[in-house]
């Protein structure tokens, strides 16, 4: 049987993923967006964003000849298998989810379709936007009969995107029939040969997983850091508390470490959009307790905030702070929604002088925060510092010999938002340590 030529729609982490991975199982793939910069920089094999060995993969598969990029629809009109891959970010005025791309995605791609072919749902959307995409392929794509729909949501995290899409830790197909399913089931052969488990359902219930997926990890992590809250007044130590409830089984440790809480493109506003889409569905009150999850999240950011006040016997003003990360989390240079530059603003704000080093994410951290001052290093970001604040544990930072930066600070003063420095190394040579959750 001959392979199905496949189509990513939309170049964002998703897409791209998708596209240089599928080419790397052996796939023809052409991927479109409608940014024409965006598509000659990848084009030429350089990556709009950074991930560990997708540039390489890309890379490969252009050499290959297995992957084009390209701004025009006409060149996917073709294709067997076309994966939606676009944005769907947060609204401006609301907490709803912005589908204005999966529609203008549909705009240029329906009226092309003349062939027989599966249009396949990746993005993150509110449950009932399948339904709606498969009334307008009946409803405008000339060959409306014999386009299916099928709903394969992603579970990618950045930092690990080519490993989560190769080998992830399931398969989830939304159909409507069987051709959906074959179809499904061709196209991921070797992941489902290499032991991946699939799960078939319909186009409701996979919408579903995604969204359920990441507000479980959301919730995960604001009980941690709620317990935190409770440690700090009962002067526990959550870093102890969160390994003793690992070692439970039906618990387990992942997403269970307490500290500035999520930030990034995806669970802040999957959470907000998932309650959104819950209200219009009269179903609110199921999902009331994600808005307690989102506040837990934020309280934690104004705590690190007090710790570095309280750092500073109360006073911001004349004050330097040196702040360690700027990318909502290590590995990845993306600052959307990120705790610690949440943080270095708030701090400015406040009157205190911020000086912000991160080892990937400056060029985008200076970009939206132009307020901050920036540095290339650790050792430039904590020069004459009256308190260190550690916001992203990059390997760099806790790797960091304490001894490097006594001639450097103003005071000895470090606060640890994310608890994955040494205390004792710390404290030993010399500094007041502080820690979320921590006595
Ligand atoms: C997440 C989901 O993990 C992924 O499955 C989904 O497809 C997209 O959203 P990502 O946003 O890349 O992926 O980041 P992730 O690694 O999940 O981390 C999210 C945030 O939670 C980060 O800010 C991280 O610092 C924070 N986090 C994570 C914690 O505070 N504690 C933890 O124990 C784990």
């Amino acid at each position: 049987m001959t392979k199905p030529r496949l189509s990513v729609i939309g170049t964002g982490y998703l897409g791209v993923t998708q596209a240089a991975c599928m080419a790397d199982l052996g796939f023809d793939v052409v991927a479109v967006d409608v940014n024409a910069e965006k598509i000659d920089r990848l084009a030429g094999g350089s990556l709009p964003f950074f991930e560990p060995g997708l540039a390489e993969l890309v890379g490969k598969s252009l050499d290959s000849g297995r992957l084009r990029f390209t701004t025009s629809y006409d060149d996917i009109a073709d294709s067997d298998v076309h994966f939606i891959c676009v944005g769907t970010p947060q609204q401006r005025d609301s907490n709803a989810a912005d589908l204005s791309y999966v529609d203008s995605s549909l705009d240029s791609l329906l009226p092309r379709l003349r062939n027989p072919c599966v249009v396949v749902g990746k993005s993150t959307v509110p449950v009932g936007t399948a339904e709606r995409v498969a009334a307008r392929i009946t409803a405008e794509a000339p060959a409306g009969a014999d386009v299916e729909l099928v709903w394969n949501p992603e579970f990618l995290r950045e930092g690990w995107a080519i490993e989560d899409t190769l080998r992830p830790d399931r398969l989830v197909f939304g159909v409507t029939s069987s051709r959906g399913e074959q179809c499904m089931r061709s196209v991921f052969e070797p992941l489902i040969d290499a032991g991946v488990p699939v799960v078939i359902t319909d186009l409701a219930t996979a919408q579903l997983v995604k969204v359920a997926a990441n507000a479980f990890l959301a919730t995960k992590i604001s009980f941690i850091n709620a317990m935190a809250e409770v440690c700090e007044v009962v002067h526990g130590d959550v870093k102890k508390l969160s390994e003793a409830l690992s070692y439970d089984s039906r618990i387990g440790g992942r997403f269970l470490h307490a500290g500035l809480g999520f930030g990034g493109g995806c669970l802040p506003k999957d959470i907000r959009a998932f309650m959104a889409r819950a209200d219009e569905l009269g179903v609110d009150q199921a999902l009331s307790f994600l808005g307690e999850v989102d506040a837990i999240n934020q309280r934690r950011r104004a705590r690190m905030v007090d710790l570095a006040l309280e750092s500073l016997d109360g006073n911001f003003r004349d004050c330097r702070v040196g702040v360690f990360g700027a990318s909502f989390k290590p590995n990845s240079d993306d600052i959307r929604d990120s705790p610690a530059l949440d943080v270095a603003s708030r701090i400015h704000d406040a009157g205190a002088e911020v000086i912000v080093y991160d080892p990937a994410a400056l060029d985008n951290a200076r970009r939206m925060y132009p307020a901050l001052d920036y540095a290339d290093s650790a050792v430039g970001a904590a020069h004459d510092a009256d308190v260190l604040l550690h916001l992203t544990e990059w390997r760099e930072f806790r790797d960091m010999d304490p001894a490097v930066l006594d001639d450097v600070v103003r005071r000895k003063n470090i606060v640890d938002g994310r608890n994955a420095l040494d205390p004792e190394r710390w404290r030993s040579a010399g500094w007041h340590y502080r820690a979320l959750g921590r006595p």
